[in-house]
């Protein structure tokens, strides 16, 4: 029978392609030492794996949410070095050598930190799964801004999104916690 136009005729082992030999590749992996919440770690990564992962997966640090994975919801808050980032948009080895802080670093000897009782007391949450990215992100605005207006605080959480649109306690609780701290 003829062969058809197109189809292999022989029976010589087909060469890979390169995207098909990339796909079965181990993935690379490195070893990444962060501080987080004041405490040292040291672990193997893939190359891939995103900071969020890594601080959930690795670490078990499960306050720090992920809510989109694209940058766009602000669940994943964390502060790098002292800046507030989305950890979903950072890879893991981007992070060696860093100092992290993570929702879990915000009480201390068991108090709340402000910030978490003025969420609290003012109902600055309802379901809770934006709510470590708000405090994040609101912990890292009050380092440098301790008094601000009620505009400068809805600029700063312009890049957390809350589903549940209770922004207007959200920005009360965080008005809140800068008098209290303020205060201190
Ligand atoms: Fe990172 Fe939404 S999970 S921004
Ligand atoms: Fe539900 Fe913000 S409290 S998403």
């Amino acid at each position: 029978m003829p062969a058809r136009k197109g189809k292999r005729t022989t029976g010589a082992p087909r060469v890979p392609t390169r995207k098909a030999a990339e796909a079965v590749r181990p993935a690379a992996r490195q070893r990444i030492r962060v501080t987080v919440n004041g405490r040292p770690y040291e672990a193997e990564v893939e190359a891939r794996t995103l900071l969020v992962y890594f601080i959930r997966d690795t670490l078990g640090l499960t306050g720090t949410h992920v809510g989109c994975d694209t940058t766009t919801c602000g669940a994943c808050t964390v502060l790098l070095n002292g800046e507030a980032v989305k950890s979903c948009t950072v890879f893991a080895v981007q992070a060696d050598g860093a100092e992290i802080m993570t929702v879990e670093g915000l009480a201390k000897d068991g108090e709340l930190h402000p910030l978490q009782k003025a969420f609290w007391e003012h109902h600055g949450l309802q379901c809770g799964f934006c709510t470590p990215g708000m405090l994040m992100a609101a912990y890292a605005f009050l380092k440098e801004n301790p008094r601000p207006s009620e505009e400068e605080i809805r600029i700063a959480i312009s890049g957390n999104l809350c589903r549940c649109t209770g922004y207007m306690n959200i920005v009360k609780a965080i008005q809140h916690a800068a008098q209290e701290m303020a205060a201190r």
